[in-house]
Protein backbone atom coordinates (compact mmCIF):
# COMPACT_ATOMS: atom_id res chain seq x y z
CA UNK A 1 0.00 0.00 0.00
CA UNK A 2 1.19 3.35 -0.83
CA UNK A 3 0.28 6.22 2.14
CA UNK A 4 -0.12 9.72 0.48
CA UNK A 5 -0.78 12.48 3.34
CA UNK A 6 -1.82 16.40 1.82
CA UNK A 7 -1.09 19.11 4.82
CA UNK A 8 -1.47 22.39 5.01
CA UNK A 9 -2.15 24.72 7.94
CA UNK A 10 -6.00 24.34 9.36
CA UNK A 11 -6.76 21.20 7.51
CA UNK A 12 -10.29 22.51 6.44
CA UNK A 13 -9.62 23.91 3.13
CA UNK A 14 -6.69 22.86 1.06
CA UNK A 15 -5.67 19.52 2.25
CA UNK A 16 -9.13 17.92 2.57
CA UNK A 17 -9.53 19.20 -0.67
CA UNK A 18 -6.42 17.94 -1.83
CA UNK A 19 -7.63 14.18 -0.09
CA UNK A 20 -11.09 14.37 -1.42
CA UNK A 21 -10.20 15.30 -5.42
CA UNK A 22 -7.13 12.80 -5.32
CA UNK A 23 -9.19 10.09 -3.68
CA UNK A 24 -11.56 10.17 -6.50
CA UNK A 25 -8.96 10.01 -8.87
CA UNK A 26 -7.15 7.36 -7.51
CA UNK A 27 -10.86 5.59 -7.51
CA UNK A 28 -11.78 6.49 -11.00
CA UNK A 29 -8.42 4.43 -11.73
CA UNK A 30 -9.53 1.30 -10.13
CA UNK A 31 -6.45 1.74 -8.00
CA UNK A 32 -8.06 2.33 -4.29
CA UNK A 33 -6.46 -0.87 -3.25
CA UNK A 34 -3.05 0.10 -3.49
CA UNK A 35 -3.50 3.84 -2.38
CA UNK A 36 -3.80 5.09 0.65
CA UNK A 37 -4.83 8.74 1.08
CA UNK A 38 -5.16 11.20 3.82
CA UNK A 39 -4.76 14.88 5.21
CA UNK A 40 -3.55 16.54 8.08
CA UNK A 41 -3.01 20.20 9.14
CA UNK A 42 0.21 21.76 11.20
CA UNK A 43 -2.04 23.87 13.15
CA UNK A 44 -4.62 22.72 16.01
CA UNK A 45 -7.40 25.22 15.79
CA UNK A 46 -9.71 22.85 14.03
CA UNK A 47 -9.10 19.78 15.18
CA UNK A 48 -12.62 17.44 14.77
CA UNK A 49 -14.17 20.23 12.14
CA UNK A 50 -15.72 18.87 8.80
CA UNK A 51 -13.85 20.78 5.41
CA UNK A 52 -14.72 24.57 5.45
CA UNK A 53 -18.22 25.37 3.56
CA UNK A 54 -15.55 26.78 0.72
CA UNK A 55 -14.30 23.74 -0.11
CA UNK A 56 -17.68 21.82 0.42
CA UNK A 57 -19.13 24.19 -2.12
CA UNK A 58 -16.27 23.65 -4.72
CA UNK A 59 -16.52 19.57 -3.85
CA UNK A 60 -20.31 19.47 -4.33
CA UNK A 61 -19.88 21.36 -7.42
CA UNK A 62 -17.43 19.05 -8.89
CA UNK A 63 -19.26 16.03 -7.30
CA UNK A 64 -16.79 14.86 -5.87
CA UNK A 65 -17.20 13.24 -2.24
CA UNK A 66 -16.12 14.66 1.49
CA UNK A 67 -18.07 11.93 3.25
CA UNK A 68 -16.48 11.81 7.02
CA UNK A 69 -13.79 14.00 6.60
CA UNK A 70 -12.50 15.73 9.75
CA UNK A 71 -9.42 17.89 10.51
CA UNK A 72 -6.96 16.55 12.69
CA UNK A 73 -3.11 17.75 13.46
CA UNK A 74 -0.32 16.00 11.75
CA UNK A 75 2.14 14.22 14.09
CA UNK A 76 5.64 12.65 14.30
CA UNK A 77 4.45 9.41 13.36
CA UNK A 78 3.01 10.24 10.06
CA UNK A 79 6.22 11.15 8.72
CA UNK A 80 7.26 7.39 9.60
CA UNK A 81 4.15 6.02 8.11
CA UNK A 82 3.30 8.02 4.83
CA UNK A 83 5.70 7.68 1.64
CA UNK A 84 4.36 10.85 0.22
CA UNK A 85 3.98 14.06 2.75
CA UNK A 86 2.55 16.68 0.39
CA UNK A 87 2.47 20.14 1.59
CA UNK A 88 0.52 22.78 -0.48
CA UNK A 89 2.88 25.47 0.68
CA UNK A 90 6.16 26.34 1.48
CA UNK A 91 5.12 27.36 5.04
CA UNK A 92 3.83 23.28 5.22
CA UNK A 93 6.78 22.31 4.29
CA UNK A 94 9.21 24.23 6.97
CA UNK A 95 6.64 23.20 9.68
CA UNK A 96 6.67 19.11 8.66
CA UNK A 97 10.13 19.41 8.52
CA UNK A 98 11.06 20.70 11.79
CA UNK A 99 9.07 17.44 13.31
CA UNK A 100 10.77 15.19 10.96
CA UNK A 101 14.12 13.51 12.23
CA UNK A 102 16.40 15.20 9.47
CA UNK A 103 17.39 11.95 7.66
CA UNK A 104 13.42 11.29 7.17
CA UNK A 105 12.35 14.24 5.16
CA UNK A 106 13.38 13.64 1.55
CA UNK A 107 9.55 12.38 0.93
CA UNK A 108 8.60 15.36 2.00
CA UNK A 109 7.22 17.39 -1.25
CA UNK A 110 5.58 20.52 -2.01
CA UNK A 111 2.41 19.65 -4.33
CA UNK A 112 2.91 22.39 -7.04
CA UNK A 113 6.10 20.67 -7.60
CA UNK A 114 4.90 18.12 -9.09
CA UNK A 115 3.83 20.15 -12.39
CA UNK A 116 5.46 21.35 -14.63
CA UNK A 117 6.43 25.60 -15.32
CA UNK A 118 3.49 26.18 -12.37
CA UNK A 119 2.66 29.46 -12.75
CA UNK A 120 2.68 29.61 -8.39
CA UNK A 121 4.51 27.20 -6.69
CA UNK A 122 2.21 27.59 -3.38
CA UNK A 123 -1.24 26.75 -3.49
CA UNK A 124 -2.94 30.48 -2.24
CA UNK A 125 -4.89 29.99 1.23
CA UNK A 126 -8.38 30.34 0.71
CA UNK A 127 -9.20 31.10 4.30
CA UNK A 128 -7.82 33.95 3.84
CA UNK A 129 -7.76 34.93 -0.73
CA UNK A 130 -11.56 33.39 -0.59
CA UNK A 131 -10.58 31.95 -4.05
CA UNK A 132 -11.57 28.17 -3.33
CA UNK A 133 -11.84 27.96 -7.57
CA UNK A 134 -8.22 28.56 -7.89
CA UNK A 135 -7.39 26.60 -5.46
CA UNK A 136 -9.15 23.82 -6.75
CA UNK A 137 -7.54 23.85 -10.17
CA UNK A 138 -4.46 23.69 -8.70
CA UNK A 139 -4.61 20.83 -6.60
CA UNK A 140 -6.70 19.40 -9.52
CA UNK A 141 -3.45 19.33 -11.69
CA UNK A 142 -1.27 18.87 -8.88
CA UNK A 143 -2.92 15.82 -7.73
CA UNK A 144 -3.11 14.21 -11.50
CA UNK A 145 0.97 14.75 -11.74
CA UNK A 146 1.19 12.76 -8.51
CA UNK A 147 -0.80 10.04 -9.49
CA UNK A 148 1.35 9.79 -12.28
CA UNK A 149 4.56 10.40 -10.52
CA UNK A 150 3.77 7.40 -8.21
CA UNK A 151 2.18 5.16 -11.12
CA UNK A 152 5.34 5.46 -12.83
CA UNK A 153 7.35 4.85 -9.67
CA UNK A 154 5.54 1.76 -8.04
CA UNK A 155 4.42 0.03 -12.09
CA UNK A 156 1.11 0.84 -11.65
CA UNK A 157 -0.74 0.83 -14.94
P1 LIG B 1 -6.10 25.63 5.20
O1 LIG B 1 -6.70 27.10 5.54
O2 LIG B 1 -4.69 25.62 5.76
O3 LIG B 1 -6.11 25.56 3.72
O4 LIG B 1 -7.03 24.65 5.88
C1 LIG B 1 -6.72 27.63 6.83
C2 LIG B 1 -7.76 27.35 7.66
C3 LIG B 1 -7.82 27.94 8.92
C4 LIG B 1 -6.81 28.79 9.33
C5 LIG B 1 -5.77 29.07 8.49
C6 LIG B 1 -5.70 28.49 7.23
N1 LIG B 1 -6.87 29.42 10.61
O5 LIG B 1 -6.02 30.27 10.87
O6 LIG B 1 -7.76 29.09 11.40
Amino acid sequence: MVKVLFVCLGNICRSPMAEAIFRDLVKKEGLESKIEVDSAGTGDWHIGNPPHIGTRNILDQYNISYEGLKARQVKAQDIEEFDYIIGMDSENIGNVRRLANPNQSSHIYRLMDFVKDAKLVDVPDPYFTGNFEEVYEMVTEGCKQLLEEIKKEYNFS
